[in-house]
């Protein structure tokens, strides 16, 4: 396998070559903790405790690397377990950070209520204007700027290659969340970000079944460190987790084409209902965002978000009534899923720089008969 390869190749081949004892197609599930050593130190291909190392978590790391055009990727027991690693290795007690004015909760409550409580400050700068961010990097010495681009609720789109510019011109790092994209629609790294996080849980696993993270990074050094500091406090992927989330991944290409398709025509729907007062999604060309959108991505992603008019009740009891859309947290996996972020994945960011407006509604757009999904949506916003 080379990064000649295309996408879908490497998703279904890279680290995945056939079992060399068996000839297994598929990695196999090496539930195990410990390994044979011929002698002291005498390891087989590295493995000497689960922690450390996994041969299921290898093909994992190995595929999600080539996918993101990286050398390296480290494989998490969650998403935010990756963001914990991360900010632990490249922050100290003292640093400073900048976070977006929009992204997902946790991951603000990651920095608000456990980061800030071991010496990190962060400030909220709006990721979309990199002008905001410019000035506040001249504010004060910062260590890392992170981006989520689309954001999580609101759709924002951050110009990558800009922000890289910026942070690098003031000796941060640039983080990038790519979840909402995966590394089928965008790939941070070759934007010049430094480091890519995911929740894997999302369109990597692609099947709501296993919840998972991981980080790449294009710098052999700073992954060194990543993989001390994930050895050392063990918030590491299982191999049943990776194993399934490899299982996700060959078909990832295939599915985003499918999320992408279905969203653009449920948005398109959505800004022509008169239930509703704004449509958020890239895809449309009357999102702020949507040039560089379509200048860093390969299409718009699955994730559609829309306030109506009748306020925060209509769209709580709206959240109540679809039929296939199913009402929970998370997104990503084929089944179409709907949410009140304000009162659900978003209640952590309430009374910060990071509220959601109450009368928005997530859709994770899934790849069911998208006609079925239209007809649900409208039945649903009919409030009678
Ligand atoms: C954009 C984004 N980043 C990170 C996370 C955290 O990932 P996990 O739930 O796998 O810990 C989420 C979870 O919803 C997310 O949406």
């Amino acid at each position: 396998m080379t990064y000649q390869d295309g996408f879908e190749t490497l998703a279904i081949h890279a680290g995945q070559e056939p079992d060399p004892v068996t000839g297994a197609v598929v990695p196999p599930i090496y539930q195990v903790s410990t390994y044979k050593q011929d002698g002291v130190g005498g390891l087989r291909g590295g493995y000497e405790y689960s922690r450390s190392a996994n041969p299921t978590r290898t093909a994992l790391e190995q595929c999600l690397a080539a996918l993101e055009g990286a050398p390296q990727a480290l494989a998490f027991a969650s998403g935010m377990a990756a963001e914990d690693c991360l900010l632990r290795t490249v922050c100290s007690p003292g640093d400073r950070v900048l976070v977006p004015d929009d992204a997902y909760g946790g991951t603000y409550r990651l920095f608000a209520r456990v980061f800030a409580g071991w010496g990190l400050t962060h400030d909220v700068v709006p990721i979309s204007h990199v002008a905001a961010v410019r000035e506040q990097l001249a504010v004060r010495k910062t260590t890392v700027v992170w981006a989520e681009t689309p954001t999580n609720p609101l759709l924002g789109i951050a110009d990558i290659r800009a922000l890289a510019e910026a942070a690098h011109e003031a000796g941060a790092l640039l983080v990038v969340d790519n979840t909402f994209a995966s590394p089928y629609l965008q790939q941070p790294l070759a934007l010049g970000a430094d480091v890519v996080v995911h929740s894997t849980t999302k369109y990597l696993g692609g099947h709501s079944d296993v919840v998972g993270g991981a980080l790449v990074v294009a710098d052999p050094e700073l992954a060194e460190r990543l993989a001390f500091t994930q050895n050392a406090t063990g918030g590491v992927a299982g191999p049943f987790d990776s194993w399934l989330t490899l299982r996700g991944v060959k078909t990832l290409a295939a599915r985003m084409d499918r999320h992408c398709r279905n969203a653009m025509r449920v948005a398109q729907m959505l800004a022509e209902h008169p239930a509703v007062s704004e449509v958020l999604y890239p895809g449309l060309p009357s999102h702020p965002g949507h040039k560089t959108a379509q200048e860093q991505m390969r299409a718009f992603g699955g994730i559609v978000s829309f306030r109506l008019l009748a306020g925060e009740e209509a769209a709580v009891r709206a959240c109540g009534r679809t039929r296939l859309f199913t009402l929970g947290e998370s997104l990503g996996g084929v089944e179409s899923l709907i949410e009140h972020p304000a009162r659900m994945t978003h209640a952590s960011v309430t009374g910060s720089p990071l509220e959601v407006p109450s009368d928005l509604i997530r859709l994770s757009v899934g790849i069911e008969d998208c006609d079925d999904l239209l007809d649900d949506l409208r039945q649903a916003l009919t409030d009678g």
